[in-house]
């Protein structure tokens, strides 16, 4: 499936510009068992790079200004890199002025180089179609001029870039795209950004995404917002519990003590964040010890937190999981990255998913007039260079 990304990317930049591309990037979206908003929270997070990909072609230009093509869009802007880049219109743009806007402000120097991209991503359905996007592009200029920049740094610059955009994200995504490593999981401490890589191994049951197909316009007020009301509480909390310093040091009962004391929108965000982090490091046991019914029960009291106290599902995304939650043969399912609509993440006996999947489309379709769509994702590479074997 990638190999024809490859091609296509290739060949467009021969046509656009008379000659080969220098260096091929490839970047990875996310797929995030659980630990939900918590990475802006100083908690866990267990995400993975997947196949599905973008992929991009570089050569410099010898001047001073960059064109990039962006396949998909039809579409293509230059820019010129001895100025500062400010906020455009085309919001895909912007991911990658942002990136420019980094490298700038870091003190990085570059020239003009030639770019075209192209992704088999889908966009908008909480796959981090827009870290891969920041982490590739950013990774190619890297490699293009030498700059040196560390792939946890990549990750970081990547994070600063998607914050100018307006979103004001944790490092979960753009971390998972940079470090990625096949058929494993990424333990991130997002406190202090150590990591460990598990196995990925789901036993008897298959890792499938099911795409809402819904978009919800509100999602960067309401993420934004989200993240504010978690530093209200933490706020609150510590206030009345020195030894606190995060979220992670806090305890339920400690959380309960203080309902009080907060608006009924703090608590509750505060309620899930203390829960979702102690169900992580559950989580993360269960999948090495081969409990899998154990993860896809933490999986559903995760969707079950989402829903009601941090309140970022919506009736598409609570349709998909209560209807797989009776089904036998699904043991976990929730909705997965931000939220307001995007993908579920759900773990299927072996055998059973064709006959979950067709039922759940049908289902789907009659509830709501959309068409399912449906992932199966492989657990795949961090960014790394493309060289033809
Ligand atoms: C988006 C953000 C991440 C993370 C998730 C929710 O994907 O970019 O940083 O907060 O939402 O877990």
């Amino acid at each position: 499936m990638n190999d024809v990304l490859i091609n296509k990317t290739t060949s467009y930049f021969q046509n656009a510009f008379g000659s080969s591309p220098e260096k091929v990037v490839l970047s990875p979206g996310r797929i995030n068992i659980i630990g939900e908003h918590i990475d802006y929270n100083d908690g866990y997070v267990l995400p993975a790079a997947i196949d599905k990909i973008i992929c991009f072609a570089f050569k410099k230009n010898n001047s001073n200004s960059s064109r990039i093509i962006a396949i998909d869009f039809d579409d293509e802007f230059e820019i010129d890199l001895t100025e500062i880049p400010q906020l455009e219109e085309k919001v895909w743009t912007n991911y990658l002025r942002g990136v420019i806007n980094q490298l700038k402000i870091n003190g990085f120097e570059f020239k003009g180089f030639d770019c075209v991209f192209s992704s088999n991503i889908p966009i908008g359905s909480g796959l981090s179609s827009s870290a891969a996007l920041e982490c590739g592009f950013l990774f190619g200029i890297n490699e293009l001029f030498n700059l040196n920049i560390k792939p946890i740094d990549i990750a970081l610059m990547g994070q600063k870039s998607e914050h100018w955009v307006g979103i004001n994200c944790g490092i979960m995504d753009q971390f998972s795209s940079v470090m990625g490593v096949e058929n494993k999981v990424i333990k991130i401490d997002c406190k202090t950004l150590e990591y460990e890589y598990h196995e990925a191994d789901f036993s008897d049951y298959s890792l499938i995404l099911f795409d809402s197909n819904v978009t919800h316009s509100l999602f960067t007020s309401a993420y934004n917002k989200r993240r504010e009301e978690c530093e209200t509480g933490l706020t609150i909390i510590k206030n009345h519990f020195a030894e606190v310093n995060s979220y992670r040091d806090c305890t339920v009962s400690q959380v309960l003590s203080l309902k009080n004391e907060m608006s009924e929108d703090v608590f509750k965000r505060s309620h899930f964040v203390v829960n979702e982090i102690s169900r992580v490091t559950q989580a993360c046991e269960a999948l090495d010890n081969g409990n899998i019914k154990l993860l896809g029960q933490l999986m559903l009291e995760t969707h079950e937190g989402l829903s009601s106290e941090y309140e970022v599902s919506c009736a598409e995304l609570d349709f998909l999981v209560n209807t797989l939650k009776t089904e036998k043969a699904v043991v976990g399912s929730r909705l997965m990255g931000g939220g307001f609509g995007g993908c579920t993440i759900n773990l299927i006996q072996k055998g059973h998913e064709e006959e979950i999947k067709d039922k759940l489309s049908q289902l789907y379709f009659e509830e709501f007039g959309i068409e399912l769509k449906i992932y199966d994702v492989k657990i795949g590479n961090g960014t790394s260079l493309y060289t033809k074997n």
